[in-house]
């Protein structure tokens, strides 16, 4: 394994323990059962949670598997937008409050599920206006406003396949993603707020495609308020259409289209260890049945709670448990558009109190930031309404840990540490907040109905190795976008038949998890995945490098930043100013949060005798340690030259 699991061993005597408050256990949606009836008969279990959701047509068959492909409720018809509103409406709950929406200004919308599923169905219709069938994508990149909820529900509900792309992709990004999808569409806005400055996602798509022939339409939501009075957006006659101007002729009668339980529903881009983002491929019918089942047990939802969920939509986490999970539940779900530290660092404590928020689930990063911010932030808000706290995207330290349960649960509110990823679709390891006896830094027990474990190399069990899921479930991915081989050798590759999650994992006592992340070339910066090999691919793209070697470095509150080692062509010199020129065009291939924070230039890097570059030593230079085994080096003394620089440097 690539990582140094020195500090690890720590962790493991890590012995707090926090049994589920007595209230809490007491009115739990489940209780202990759940793990019998799920370890009886797995795919009984998934079923009956299946049942929940309304069907247009029963399924045959709860499970096909044929590794590496799964197939999960065969032959049932039904709809995912149809299943997060219609039903609710059916139910006589249209009134309830869906989606309560906050603008970082601070401008505010309200819609109840009525609202929705007519903003849903207008803009549903102006899809098919636009000629967009069923299987045809819909490439989404908007800020986070509630058009992006209401985009992709009307993908689904027309059977269009969406791929929502983060707004802080840049034009080149967009442009990989809209093209390696073949969209058809895309849907943006003039603009959206992002720490008091404004992010021109309409000026970017617009670089982005003069480079994607597929888009024939784009839909342009104007985001209102001073943003779009600031944003002077340029409209091509015949491609460009403003989102209010489309809805405003649609009809409001649309019929849900019936998909089959293994229809695509969406694609989304997420980084690999090699090449350019691959595209994890979620069906409807066994996405839907485990986000719906895990939002509900593992965020415990009631019909009172206020839940927010700090992700974005364009990331797994705000597809699942911002839109899917929470809706088809019928939640009350709080969205918010802007940064934590927007007009001042409470503003989060600020949207707790104010929207009396039960739920909070958000990210180990955030959760250090605030730390470091100071508890005096959370402490000028009444945070009395929470009552369940969650974690999600990189392992949570202890401190953060205990910190998140005394300063913002008030010592009251469980933690659910929730381990999933972008291919798994659905949460899969995670406590049950009435049932599980946490400890700070693990995310527990597989979710019941999931089957994981920790192996080694040749696939046997061990105490300390890489995680695995043993039996298929039923929101995994099906395959990547257009590339199955790329599919196999990814996940199903190492060991026959079971899936590798890419991450390294322990065991303790409890038979707990605790999870010790990436054991790939892949980083997480701030719960982003970033592939080492692509920030590698845009800094070779400058035309002063030769090679890059891209490494993460232990980051104090993102967890992991980006360490670049640049050697550079012949003849050119280096300098502060092309260090810094080389973190923005990373930037500019593939966005911000992939800026490398550290770049050395360096006239060699270490390599192997057969030329493979050693990250592993390169680690150790940028974090500051005693460099390990260098006898396999081609030139041992590349590695104490950087040394030398890099003390040099730092110090
Ligand atoms: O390394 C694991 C880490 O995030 C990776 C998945 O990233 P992504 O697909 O972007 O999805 C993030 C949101 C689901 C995993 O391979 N990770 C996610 N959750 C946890 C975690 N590591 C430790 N503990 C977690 N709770």
């Amino acid at each position: 394994m690539s990582r140094d699991t020195g500090a690890f061993d720590d962790l493991l005597q890590e012995d707090r323990r926090f049994p589920p408050p007595a209230d809490f256990a007491a009115t739990a949606v489940v209780d202990a059962s759940i793990y019998r009836r799920a370890g009886d008969d797995r795919e009984r279990y998934w079923a009956e949670w299946a049942e929940q959701l309304e069907w247009f047509e029963p399924w045959r068959r709860v499970l096909e598997w044929n590794p590496p492909y799964a197939k999960w409720f065969l032959g049932g018809k039904l709809n995912v937008s149809y299943n997060c509103l219609d039903r609710h409406l059916a139910a006589g709950r249209g009134e309830r409050t869906a989606l309560l929406w906050e603008g970082e200004p601070g401008d505010t919308k309200r819609y109840s599920y009525a609202e929705l599923h007519r903003e849903v169905c207008l803009f549903a219709n102006a899809l098919r206006g636009l000629g967009v069938q069923k299987g045809d994508r819909v490439t989404i990149y908007l800020p986070m406003i509630p058009e992006a909820a209401i985009a992709m529900l009307a993908c689904t509900r027309i059977g269009a396949i969406h791929s929502v792309v983060f707004g802080g992709f840049s034009p080149e990004s967009l442009a990989d993603r809209n093209n390696d999808a073949e969209s058809k569409v895309l849907v943006t806005a003039d603009g959206g707020w992002r720490r008091g400055t404004i992010v021109p996602l309409k000026e970017n798509a617009d670089e982005a495609l003069d480079a994607s022939p597929t888009v024939e339409s784009v839909v342009v939501v104007a985001r209102g308020g001073d943003l779009s009075e600031q944003t002077g957006v340029t409209m091509v006659a015949g491609r460009d259409h403003w989102y209010h101007d489309l809805v405003a002729e649609a009809d409001p009668e649309c019929p849900a289209e019936e998909m089959d339980a293994e229809d695509t529903l969406f694609i989304l881009y997420t980084s690999g260890t090699t090449g350019k983002p691959k595209g994890v491929v979620h069906t409807t019918g066994g996405y839907l049945t485990q986000v719906y089942a895990t939002t509900q047990a593992v965020f415990d939802l009631h019909d009172e709670d206020v839940y927010w969920c700090t992700a974005d939509v364009g990331w797994i986490t705000g597809h699942s448990y911002i839109v899917y999970g929470p809706l088809a539940n019928c939640a009350q779900v709080v969205m918010y558009e802007g940064a934590p530290d927007h007009p001042d660092r409470g503003r989060f404590w600020d949207l707790c109190e104010r929207y009396a928020v039960t739920i909070f689930y958000t990210a180990p990063t955030a959760i250090r930031a605030f730390m470091r911010w100071g508890d005096e932030w959370p402490a000028k808000y009444d945070l009395s309404s929470l009552r369940l706290l969650g974690t999600v995207g990189e392992p949570i330290n202890p401190e953060a840990w205990m910190w998140y349960h005394h300063v913002i649960g008030g010592g009251r509110c469980p933690i659910v540490d929730t381990w999933w990823q972008t291919e798994t679709g659905g949460i899969m390891i995670t406590p049950l907040p009435g049932v599980t006896e946490t400890k700070p830094g693990t995310a527990t027990r597989p979710f019941p109905g999931i089957e994981a474990t920790i192996l080694d190399d040749e696939g046997d069990e061990t105490q300390a190795g890489y995680l695995a899921i043993t039996e298929p479930w039923p929101s995994m991915l099906r395959t990547v976008w257009g590339d199955d081989e790329r599919f196999k050798n990814t996940y199903w590759s190492k060991w026959e038949n079971i899936y590798f999650a890419g991450d390294g994992a322990k065991r303790d006592g409890d038979d707990y998890f605790w999870i010790l992340g990436r054991v790939d070339d892949v980083l997480n910066v701030a719960g982003h995945r970033i592939g080492t090999s692509e920030v590698e691919s845009a800094l070779v793209d400058h035309p002063a490098v030769a090679e890059s070697a891209v490494v993460g470095k232990g980051h104090e509150i993102k967890g992991e930043s980006i360490a670049a080692f640049v050697t550079l062509k012949e003849g050119v010199d280096g300098s502060d100013a092309l260090v810094a020129e080389l973190r923005e065009h990373v930037g500019k291939k593939i966005g911000a949060i992939a800026k490398p924070e550290m770049v050395v230039l360096t006239a060699d890097l270490p390599k192997t005798r057969s030329g493979k570059i050693m990250r592993r030593l390169l680690r150790d230079i940028a974090e500051g340690r005693a460099v390990g085994d260098t006898t396999t080096l081609a030139d041992p003394a590349v590695v104490r030259r950087l040394q030398k620089q890099h003390e040099a440097e730092e110090g």
